[in-house]
């Protein structure tokens, strides 16, 4: 089948704690709920994510830009956090070559690309001290238009591009990609004559990789936009349905509902045996915790892992501890590369390594897959298959909306609002009271009302 398709095979038959075909029967109710709540705030245009790969308008806008972008610059620095750059982070990293950032031009073909991220002044700094600010264009990427660690590193690059360049200069290099509604970043745009990309109305941080804020950062990176967002459209089509089995991301979401409602299974682990799909996890970190981690649930736990190299770290974990893990294992069919193995005739007295001669890396890698899944099985432990044929974007554009779809899903099994971030705007309300922000006080003031720390319980 040359499509993503999904498994749960391994969360039944396990000799204890996992599940049976009737519980499938009596969700089955539940998951047709939460899939019918989507699509009516779907259909009332409050929620956007899934009818965004059809915006082919946008998407052409975006390319156009990158082309732009890509013609006169060799770096592209997306200044953005959370839901504003972990998308985007992890289409590069999924389709761009994984030393991107020390190739010549002549064998990237396209922009590098860097997502500081985070605001550490020290990895900051060090980055702008590496790259040719003549070299560099920049997007801003910030959906509200005002977080504070976004728009502080807009600050620090555009003072100095204004410095070197002037502000004709400081304008060609940024990109502006923000809410349409009156956000600052919005307005500055306006009064500097920025180049902004919409990230649309309905679309929140962490579903919006398939907008413009994950979408220009992999068009330049020299990703197939279009492919992306037929993958992700084909398989937005396929879960048009409340029919628990004929609808992907119901079924993973139902599962994984299950395995945590009625057998205690409240870490969803995410392992992917490919190099490229290590900062999908971290996207899907985030798409799991802010969507479903609130209350009046607790929500699961997500965790992400990376085959093989975890085998030699949480697996032990995985395999033995507490009895509270399913594990998703996401397997590429057809690697990109591969290498073949060739035991040298002085090596082949030690069985140890004789056994490699003719195998591939790739089957190595693959065997190494079989091998964990199959031992978590023999372990009663419970394991989800997700196989794209290969990585590419039309693949990747699936995956991601497969993941997007069963967060939504999940919202609605575990009773929660998966639009929306409560946890995550009061630690930035705190943070800006902190730092003196008119309108904040209140926020500042809970904040150092607190009891003051104990001093036998600081040690130094
Ligand atoms: O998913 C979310 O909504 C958040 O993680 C946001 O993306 C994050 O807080 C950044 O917000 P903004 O895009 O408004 O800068």
């Amino acid at each position: 089948m040359d499509r993503v398709s999904l498994d749960v095979n391994g969360c039944f038959g396990l000799p204890a704690g996992g599940l049976e075909r009737g519980d499938l029967d009596a969700a089955a109710p539940a998951a047709r709920a939460a899939w019918q709540a989507f699509e009516a705030r779907r259909r009332a245009g409050e929620v956007g994510f899934a009818d965004a790969p059809r915006d082919r308008a946008a998407a052409a806008t975006v390319a156009k830009v990158a082309r732009d972008l890509a013609e006169r610059f060799e770096n592209l620095v997306v200044l953005g956090i959370g839901g504003s750059s972990l998308g985007g982070r992890a289409l590069v990293s999924a389709l761009a070559h994984p030393y991107q950032a020390i190739l010549p031009r002549e064998r990237r073909g396209a922009l590098r690309v860097f997502f500081p991220d985070n605001a550490d002044p020290a990895t900051f700094e060090a980055l702008l001290g590496a790259i040719d600010l003549a070299e560099t264009c920049f997007a801003t990427v910030t959906r509200s238009g005002e977080t504070p660690e976004t728009m502080a590193q807009h600050l620090a690059l555009r003072e100095r591009c204004v410095a070197r360049f002037g502000e004709a200069g400081y304008r060609e290099r940024c990109v502006a990609v923000t809410g349409p509604e009156g956000g600052a970043l919005r307005r500055i745009a306006g009064e500097e004559g920025l180049r902004w990309l919409p990230v649309p109305a309905a679309v929140g941080g962490r579903f919006s990789a398939l907008t413009a804020v994950g979408l220009l950062p992999a068009a330049c990176a020299g990703a197939d936009v279009a492919a992306l967002l037929d993958g992700a459209a084909s398989l937005e089509s396929r879960c048009r349905t409340g029919e628990l089995r004929e609808n992907p991301a119901l079924l993973y979401a139902a599962v994984l509902h299950l395995l945590d409602a009625r057998r205690g299974r409240r870490i969803d682990v995410l392992m992917p045996y490919a190099d490229a799909l290590r900062d999908l996890g971290d996207w899907f970190v985030q798409l799991w915790a802010e969507s479903l981690g609130k209350t009046p649930a607790a929500g699961p736990t997500p965790f992400r892992a990376v085959g093989a190299t975890d085998q030699h770290a949480s697996l032990q974990l995985m395999m033995e501890g507490p009895e509270d893990k399913v594990v998703t294992f996401v397997r590429v069919k057809q690697p990109r590369a591969d290498l073949s193995l060739q035991v040298p005739p002085g090596y082949r007295r030690f069985p140890e390594i004789a056994y490699l001669d003719g195998h591939t890396l790739g089957e190595l890698l693959d065997a190494e897959r079989r091998a964990t899944e199959a031992a978590l099985r023999r372990a009663g432990r419970p394991t989800v298959s997700i196989e794209l044929p290969r990585l590419d974007a039309r693949a990747l554009g699936e995956l991601i909306m497969l993941l997007e779809l069963a967060a939504a899903y999940a919202g609605g099994l575990y009773g929660v609002n998966a639009f929306d971030q409560p946890g995550v705007e009061a630690g930035k309300r705190y943070a800006q009271g902190l730092l003196g922000r008119p309108g904040f006080e209140a926020a500042r003031d809970e904040l150092l009302a607190r009891a003051p720390p104990d001093p036998a319980l600081v040690l130094g």
